[in-house]
């Protein structure tokens, strides 16, 4: 008899410190699309790790749609979620039903792409943009040895979407290092288009980025002038350059950026047609993001490390930036396959759950 009641206290406790271990609750994850990489990685990445923390997880892609997705965020509200995360397709979009957030006492994490033009965002995550635009620039002030006076050498740029604050961050952040040299006349743009309203590219598309950038090779690179370096803010808008450059006939390629290291432009980088990228490892995002989660679903204060960047209009929203971080034909090994974020398999770039 004590045997058993002793048994059964041990049950209860093991009982007790599950239910105190796993939380219990909804999060509402709401990504922009599945047309682009990384955010499939991203929302596979939360709803992994929240659901490992205990909790459900209504995570949704809104095929860049700004419309749908206001619609699955008032899905989300009416399904019981007590946090929302928010990708944004346009950040300046979701005042509203943000407002009916507020209303409810739903915190609303901005995860990535900060949320404008309202108070009902709480927080921010996500990874330092102007650094990300930083190493674009260095890097091409480097391989070009500007620095050291050499020049003059033709730059054009491919920019981002300009309804997603984060593309004029990444601008900022390249311009900064390379407007003194185009300023000394050590890089000249032939296009003359540097501003992000001239070199945006609407949803980041490929196509968007490819059809331009055949426009300007038509105008100022078919008579002979050489294209050094191609500033281009992410992996998707590069691989519309090498598209647009592969049809014209190059068989030299200029410098070419990139941002988010996607499993294609990878192969471009090891076989030395794009010259670099920048890792922005969603695991540690997604890890700060769900910390973030779990702390106000506890009631305490989420982690913050920047306090006065991210002005959105309204307030200054408090911030978690991670570290974004240089990715070349020379460190890729350890950075994206020793650290288990792609396989490699026969030159291809796959993720462990493809393999
Ligand atoms: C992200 C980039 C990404 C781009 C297009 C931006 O908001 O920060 O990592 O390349 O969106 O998806």
């Amino acid at each position: 008899m004590k045997k058993i009641l002793s048994l059964g206290l041990a049950l209860l406790m093991v009982l007790a410190m599950a239910g105190a271990a796993m939380a219990e609750g909804k999060i509402g994850v709401a990504m922009p699309t599945q047309s682009l990489q990384r955010w499939n990685q991203d929302g596979a990445n939360m709803k992994a790790q929240l659901e490992a923390a205990g909790y459900e997880v209504e995570l949704t892609y809104s095929d860049n749609d700004v419309a749908r997705q206001v619609n699955d965020i008032e899905n989300m509200l009416t399904a019981g979620c007590e946090v929302l995360v928010i990708a944004s397709i346009d950040g300046s979009s979701l005042g509203t039903v943000l407002e009916t957030a507020k209303a409810m006492d739903v915190p609303v994490i901005a995860y990535d792409r900060l949320i404008t033009d309202t108070d009902a965002v709480d927080y921010y995550a996500t990874f330092d943009n102007y650094m990300v635009g930083v190493i674009q620039g260095t890097y091409i002030v480097d391989a070009l040895g500007l620095a050291d006076g050499a020049g003059p050498f033709n730059l054009e740029i491919v920019g981002g979407s300009p309804d997603d604050t984060n593309a004029g961050y990444f601008l900022a952040g390249a311009m900064d290092q390379l407007t003194p040299y185009i300023e000394n006349g050590q890089l000249v743009v032939p296009s003359g288009q540097t501003t992000l309203a001239e070199v945006g590219t609407m949803s980041w598309k490929t196509e968007t980025a490819q059809a331009r950038f055949e426009n300007i090779i038509t105008a100022y690179y078919s008579t002979g002038a050489t294209l050094d370096a191609v500033l281009c803010s992410n992996d998707s808008t590069a691989m519309g350059v090498i598209n647009a450059l592969t049809a014209a006939g190059f068989e030299e390629f200029p410098i070419i950026t990139g941002q988010d290291c996607d499993k294609p432009n990878m192969q471009y980088i090891v076989s030395g047609i794009q010259s670099m990228s920048v890792f922005k490892d969603t695991r540690t995002l997604a890890e700060k993001v769900v910390g973030m989660v779990d702390a106000l679903m506890k009631g305490a204060e989420p982690e913050i490390n920047d306090t006065k960047t991210y002005d959105n209009g309204v307030k200054v929203v408090p911030s978690y930036l991670c570290v974004p971080v240089f990715a070349n034909a020379e460190n890729y090994k350890e950075l994206l396959i020793d650290s288990g974020y792609y396989v490699e398999v026969n030159g291809e770039f796959i993720t462990p759950d493809e393999v």
